[in-house]
């Protein structure tokens, strides 16, 4: 008869649960951290003074006017995030088939950069270069007559003046997120010859025509209206199947003389973090979008996620595949809560 009091040790050498069976124990084991200092806080911005606005599908987000901006960045830097990201919500009235609004003096979003730098000079401003809160039709860039594609060349003529601006407006780093060919060095040549040297780029280097940019252009106000088919930026940004074009991209980049390189979305192109990571020595940011953001709040507030631990887990996870940098609507909550221990 089997005596079931009494089960001999398995005669085993390794018991990796010996590793894992307090907290004190498994904090000295943890192999990957997300700090403060990794995470840019993306913010969005309107004119004037109004009270912010929430975005619908970003619980907690809201679209700041200049003056809430303030208050929200003097509160981020207290928490630890020293770094934002900024993208404007133009008003309709002021966009066009071209984007003409962004590079035109009037344009409130560089007098925004500038009361912001001024006030909160510590703060790293990361802007957003691209045409899409601009145009009517939502389109990174200009599109051209015959074909209706989006033209590259001359849009990245725009680009560079705009980025330029950006930086006499006293954005710190300047993110080119529009995939045109040739961007980055047409960018770092102008900004060079207008005397920002010191002015940084932060490529989008792979970015992917993604379904999950949706509560974004929300909040931008680069969705189609109601009805049209949704926004497709395939003929410029990537097809999500291709791992070895995004490696092709973030070389080309790095070679224009781009900072940092980006991925983008993040957890659903964990490997193409890590294979970035492992082609390049420059730094490697991932930007957890909107949509990731928003699909984790819909499960929480269905009650089928915890939120925290659901949180955490999506971005250990992108820094574990190799991001040094991310940029996550979650920045608050995440510096909040490392606070709070
Ligand atoms: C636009 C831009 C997009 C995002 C950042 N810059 C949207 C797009 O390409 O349509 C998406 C960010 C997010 O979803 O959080 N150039």
């Amino acid at each position: 008869m089997i005596n079931s009091a009494y089960t001999p040790p398995l005669d085993l050498v390794r018991r990796p649960r010996r590793n894992r069976q307090n907290a004190a124990i498994r904090a000295l084991v943890r192999e990957t951290r997300v700090h403060a200092d990794d995470l840019i806080q993306p913010l969005f911005v309107k004119d004037g003074n109004g009270a912010p606005e929430a975005v619908g599908p970003m619980p907690g987000i809201e679209r700041l006017s200049v003056r809430s901006l303030l208050k929200e960045v003097g509160q981020l830097a207290d928490l630890g995030i020293r770094a934002i990201a900024l993208f404007p919500s133009i008003e309709p009235s002021l966009k066009d088939a071209r984007g003409k609004f962004a590079i035109t003096e009037k344009n409130w979003f560089f007098s925004a950069i500038h009361l912001l730098k001024k006030e909160i000079p510590e703060v790293l401003i990361v802007a957003d270069v691209a045409l899409d809160p601009y145009t009517t039709h939502g389109h990174d860039g200009v599109l051209d007559s015959t074909t209706g594609d989006v033209a590259n060349d001359e849009t990245v003529h725009i680009l560079t003046q705009y980025a330029t601006l950006l930086a006499a407006a006293g954005t710190d780093v300047v993110a080119p997120s529009d995939m045109m060919d040739g961007r980055i060095g047409a960018i770092r040549d102008e900004l060079d010859k207008e005397g920002y040297t010191h002015t940084s780029i932060l490529a989008y280097a792979a970015k992917f025509a993604s379904a999950y940019y949706g509560p974004f252009r929300h909040a931008v106000g680069s969705a189609k209206t109601k009805g049209a088919p949704s926004l497709d930026k395939s003929t410029y940004q990537l097809d999500p199947a291709n791992l070895r074009e995004a490696l092709l991209e973030a070389r080309l980049d790095e070679d224009q003389g781009a900072d940092i390189l980006m991925v983008k979305p993040a957890g659903l192109y964990l490997d193409v973090i890590s294979a970035v990571k492992g082609s390049t020595t420059l730094p490697v940011a991932a930007y957890q979008v909107s949509g990731e953001y928003a699909q984790i709040h819909a499960a929480a507030q269905a009650g089928w996620l915890d939120l925290d631990r659901a949180r955490d887990e999506s971005l250990l996870a992108i820094k574990r595949a190799g991001a040094d940098i991310i940029l996550t609507y979650f920045a608050k909550d995440i510096a909040k809560s490392l606070k709070n221990g």
